[in-house]
């Protein structure tokens, strides 16, 4: 079968090479993929969040029998929901679902009809209303625009007067644009946090092996908040007793809940957790495979990637064992000076010798006259597994040292964290 892939991160690499696994994929199209996708896949520059013209270019590519949807805009703006209307297969919830992502402020709401786990919180469109709440709130608090904001809307607050700034720039100065008409105002958790990811069918939910992400831009977690800069897998505290908690008392209810609510899910949901004295609770939910946690997690399926998808397309997922290799995973981001903020592009890039099975997950590179350039902040992951974290952290770092291009950096303490959590 003919497959196309839309999205051009790391992630979407990581896909396109679980894809290329599998017996039953032949060629694969990526709208609009990046230098190392276009080694395995026919590239296609298309606008990919317009669901109009993605169903129009599958209408005029009849060879495709199967679209994956994997970034949260596309998504969104119901890119599946024009794909299925048309009679094209596609993986990735619908618009109607795809807003357990889009809007903390239905997810919260979600969350507390149904019982499932999450900080306390208080969801306010009026600012005045919202700055007599912060004046008298507890902190630190968190404050979260509602919609959608490149993982860059939310703000933890160590002192009321930053909260009061917070506000005003979310809700006044528009700084997350439209994201931030709503505002989520949340209690402040403590607590290692894990991404647990699963394929659901919206009757069957599999999870994935765990991952933890680092969201800022420097080593031990200083700078600013960034879409991800690397990533290991598994959580050392994230064993089985805590994997059960999290299927009985989070997953299956979120399934149950979005059923009921007339919002069946079917795709991938990613659920950002966290390990409270409480235990375990919702952060956020996203509505699709995260970045950078894919480009671990993937290297680790035993299954054939297709084979899960189409089971979810066809409500048959119970009838799939989703298998996992055993091990580590570890992925540094590369990235561009200046990044999350201001950065140079169209830089040259080179990759020497690599260890052989170090997986590479191209987010923004692109080739211009035959070179490999930079064409984004994020630009790639250099993924490599072992026994355990530390094996696959040193071998992963010995490879970064062969990528080079002009103000290139990355986090030198990607799998160090949690070390001294206690294991599970
Ligand atoms: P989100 O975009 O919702 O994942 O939030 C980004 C990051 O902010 C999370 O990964 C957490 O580290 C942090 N965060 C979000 N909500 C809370 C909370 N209620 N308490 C503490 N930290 C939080
Ligand atoms: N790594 C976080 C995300 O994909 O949202």
């Amino acid at each position: 079968m003919n497959v196309l892939v839309i999205g051009n991160g790391g992630r979407e690499h990581a896909v396109v090479q679980a894809l290329r696994k599998s017996p039953k994929v032949e060629k694969i199209y990526a709208m609009k993929g990046n230098a190392g996708i276009g080694e395995l896949a026919e590239l296609v520059d298309v606008d990919y969040c317009n669901p109009t013209v993605v169903a129009d270019w599958l209408d005029a590519h009849k060879d495709v029998g199967y679209t994956v949807v994997t970034p949260d805009d596309p998504l969104a703006l119901g890119v599946v929901d024009e794909l299925e209307a048309r009679g094209h297969r596609a993986f990735g919830p619908n618009k109607r679902a795809a807003i357990i992502e889009a809007s903390k402020a239905f997810s919260k709401e979600l969350m507390k009809k149904y019982g499932i786990p999450t900080a306390k919180y208080e969801t306010f469109s009026d600012y005045e209303t919202a700055k007599a709440y912060v004046e008298t709130c507890e902190i630190p608090v968190v404050l979260k625009a509602d919609g959608l904001a490149l993982g860059k809307g939310v703000l933890i607050c160590k002192t009321r007067e930053e909260a009061q700034d917070g506000l005003k720039e979310m809700m006044l100065d528009k700084k997350f644009g439209s994201a931030g008409n709503k505002v989520v105002v949340e209690e402040f958790l403590e607590g290692p946090e894990v991404s647990c990811l699963a394929f659901t069918d919206g009757k069957t939910i599999k999870p994935m092996i765990s991952s933890c992400d680092h969201k800022r831009a420097f080593d031990n977690d200083e700078g600013l908040n960034t879409g991800g800069m690397g990533t290991f897998s598994p959580a050392p505290f994230y064993g089985e007793k805590t994997a059960k908690e999290v299927l009985e008392k989070i997953m299956k209810p979120t399934v149950y809940a979005m059923n009921q609510e007339n919002r069946t899910f079917k795709g991938v949901l990613y659920f950002g957790l966290m390990k409270t004295k409480d235990g375990m609770k919702v952060i956020e939910y996203n509505s699709r495979f995260g970045d950078p946690e894919t480009q671990v997690i993937l290297p680790m399926l035993k299954t054939d990637l297709m084979e899960i998808f189409e089971a979810v397309t066809d409500e048959r997922l119970d009838q799939v064992d989703v298998e996992w290799h055993d091990g580590a995973c570890v992925c540094v981001v590369v990235a561009s000076g200046g990044y999350p903020e201001a950065y140079a592009k169209g830089k040259e890039m080179t990759i020497g010798a690599l260890d052989e099975d170090i997986v590479l997950c191209h987010a923004g590179t692109a080739m211009k006259d035959g070179k490999l350039v930079t064409s984004g902040g994020r630009v790639i992951g250099v993924c490599a597994k072992g026994e355990t974290i530390e094996q696959a952290r040193q071998k992963a770092y010995a490879n970064v040292e062969k990528i080079s291009f002009e103000g290139m950096y990355y986090r030198k303490d990607i799998g160090i964290k949690y070390r001294d959590v206690e294991r599970e």
